[in-house]
This record gives C-alpha cells, sequence and structure tokens, in this order.
C-alpha cells in the first residue's frame, strides 16, 4: 500500500538508484515526469522544423547529408522521449493532441526563425550545446526510462554541437560577408540558448522538487553558468563576440557575471506569441493530418496480422 510503497520509493531515491515503470511512486512523481519527458519530446520533433528548413538549401551535398542526419537524430530522440512517457501512463496519441491542440509546453528556442545558413551553425553550437549541458545530468535522473533514453540522446548531441561548431569555423575562416553572417547568427541566438535553462531559481516553481526526487540534478542557474563557461573559450577559437559587453569572470564569487537576460521575451515566447509558434505548430498539425493514412494503414496491417494468428 501507499505507506510502504513510500517507504520504498524514499529509500530508493536515498540511495540514489532507479525508479522503474512497475515501481510504486508518488502521483505527483509521476505527473511532474509526464509534464517534463513529454515538453522534451515535443522540444525534439518541433526542433526538426528549423533546422529542416535549410535540408534542400544547403551549401553542400556534404553539409545536406550532415543536417539530414541531425534532423533524423531529433526525430529518434523525440520518439524515445516519447516512448519513456508512455511507460508513466499517457498515450502517444494523447501526448500528440495535447502538442497539436497547442495545449503542451515545447523549448522557447524552437520559435526563432532561421533565416540564413549560419544558424545551422549557431544552432548546432548554442542550441544542442546547452542541450548537452542540461541532458549530461538528466542520463542520472531517478527514472530509469528517461535516463537511459538520455545516455543514448547525448552521445548524438555532441556530434551535433561539433557539426555547428564546425559550421561556424568554416564561416568565421571565409569571406568578410560569412563572417558578418555567423556573427548575425551568434547574436541572435546566443540570449535564446540561455532561456532554455529555465527561469532564474528563485523562479522554478519545479526546480525544488524536482531536484529532491533528483530528477533535476542541477539548478537552471548553475547549468546556464556552467553553459556560459563552455562557450567563451570556444568563442575565442571561433572569433566570435558573444553579445553580452558585460560578460566578464568573476573571481571573487567563482561565477560569470552577466547581463540580465530579457524574461519578458521568455514569457512571451512561452505564451505561444514568440516570432514561429504558430508556424510551428501548424506544420506539425499539417504533418499530423497528412500522415493520417500511414497510421491507418498501419493499424490495419496490424489488424490482419491479429486475424491471421487467431486463426
Ligand atoms: N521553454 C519552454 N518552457 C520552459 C522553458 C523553456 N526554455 N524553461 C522552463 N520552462 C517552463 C517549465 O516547463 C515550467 O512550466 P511547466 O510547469 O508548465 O512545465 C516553467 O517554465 C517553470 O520552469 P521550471 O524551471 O520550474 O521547470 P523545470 O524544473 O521543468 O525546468 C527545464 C525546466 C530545465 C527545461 C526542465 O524541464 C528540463 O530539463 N527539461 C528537459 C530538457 C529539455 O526539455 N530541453 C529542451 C530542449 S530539447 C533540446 O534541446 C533538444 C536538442 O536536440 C536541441
Amino acid at each position: 500500500d501507499s505507506v510502504v510503497g513510500q517507504a520504498v520509493f524514499d529509500e530508493i531515491i536515498a540511495r540514489d538508484s532507479r525508479i522503474e515503470p512497475r515501481d510504486w511512486m508518488p502521483d505527483a512523481y509521476r505527473r511532474t515526469l509526464v509534464r517534463q519527458i513529454s515538453q522534451h519530446a515535443h522540444s525534439e520533433i518541433i526542433g526538426m522544423q528549423p533546422e529542416g528548413n535549410w535540408i534542400t538549401r544547403a551549401p553542400s551535398l556534404k553539409r545536406k547529408a550532415i543536417l539530414m542526419a541531425k534532423v533524423q537524430d531529433e526525430a529518434g530522440h523525440g520518439l524515445y522521449l516519447y516512448s519513456a512517457a508512455q511507460t508513466l501512463g499517457i498515450t502517444r496519441d494523447e501526448m500528440t493532441q495535447q502538442l497539436i491542440d497547442g495545449k503542451a509546453k515545447y523549448s522557447s528556442i524552437f520559435n526563432y526563425p532561421t533565416p540564413t545558413w549560419a544558424d545551422m551553425g549557431a544552432i548546432g553550437w548554442l542550441v544542442d550545446g546547452a542541450a548537452i549541458c542540461n541532458q549530461v545530468p538528466l542520463c542520472r535522473a531517478s527514472y530509469g526510462p528517461y535516463a537511459r533514453a538520455m545516455v543514448r540522446v547525448c552521445k548524438e548531441e555532441s556530434f551535433h554541437q561539433r557539426q555547428g561548431f564546425e559550421i561556424l569555423l568554416s564561416l568565421m575562416n571565409g569571406t568578410e560577408a560569412q563572417r558578418e553572417m555567423a556573427q548575425d547568427a551568434v547574436d541572435r541566438w546566443y540570449w535564446p540558448s540561455l532561456m532554455m535553462f529555465g527561469p532564474p531559481d528563485d523562479e522554478s516553481p519545479n526546480s525544488a522538487q524536482s531536484m529532491a526526487w533528483k530528477i533535476k540534478r542541477f539548478s537552471n542557474d548553475e547549468l546556464r553558468q556552467r553553459f556560459v563557461g563552455m562557450l567563451v573559450p570556444q568563442a575565442e577559437v571561433l572569433g566570435i563576440r558573444l553579445p553580452d559587453p558585460d560578460l566578464r569572470w568573476n573571481e571573487d564569487e567563482k561565477r560569470w557575471d552577466m547581463s540580465e537576460i530579457d524574461w519578458t521575451e521568455f514569457h512571451e515566447v512561452l505564451a505561444g506569441r514568440g516570432p514561429m509558434n504558430a508556424v510551428r505548430i501548424q506544420n506539425r498539425r499539417d504533418a499530423h493530418e497528412e500522415g493520417a493514412w500511414v497510421r491507418e494503414a498501419a493499424a490495419e496491417y496490424a489488424r490482419t496480422q491479429a486475424r491471421k494468428t487467431e486463426r
């Protein structure tokens, strides 16, 4: 019963072990995992759109092949994460419906446009770089299916980040126009990538409980600091300026001092009023409708197979 269940659950969490789908878990633990994992999965699927925009326009066959592989990886990450969420009792259809009804959150970062090829570099370097900082600790999340999904995701994420860095490096070693295009893309993606880590710790309603349950291992601000610390030396190698004139290492406090993040923009994007929110959801809705025949055919095939085995 729940008294014994709670005691066993608490002991598993206390010894840093794993909660598995059949284990007893508090309803609130289940709910917060469905919340976070489904939003994470939605982010991966919506995240295919900004980069997908450049697959037909990549500057070379090599770049096209690399970008296609990356976008396919994101689809796979979405698949692992939807499957992890389904172990908690929510169905794929429910999650998909929540997304296309505009009722589900997904990462704010994917609501920005990708007007130039350099955006592919900035997304790989900044967005996948931020994702690595956020997702490596999630490999140790207390919920087994989530943590295990993250191990594979993180391996692929490092390829994503490196190919983004390499695109920017090529541009920075190119013409003046290419250098300006790369700097412009970093100027547009830097601040939104810092917002990926969530609101400041003192305005993060889920963090305390998620950290107590060892879902979240580090706070939003801690990971944001770690990310900036990773970017600074890489920006120097690239010869790219990070668009924050106040960014400097504070030796006394052992932290990066930075300008205030525009949290109004953050909340606007979360409210669905970002530059590309409506387009991203409409595209996802269209894809779902256009793909209905595939789902119906697969379901009919499964039914005929089932009838054969019944005979
Ligand atoms: N975009 C959208 N919503 C955000 C957000 C963002 N950047 N940051 C925070 N939020 C939401 C939270 O979901 C929460 O709303 P909810 O209670 O309705 O879910 C609210 O803002 C308050 O934030 P909290 O800090 O209290 O929420 P969390 O403890 O859940 O922390 C998080 C937010 C750090 C994003 C955490 O949910 C997390 O680590 N999620 C898993 C990782 C993830 O989703 N990454 C997003 C990008 S996926 C990606 O990068 C793929 C790669 O291939 C590019």
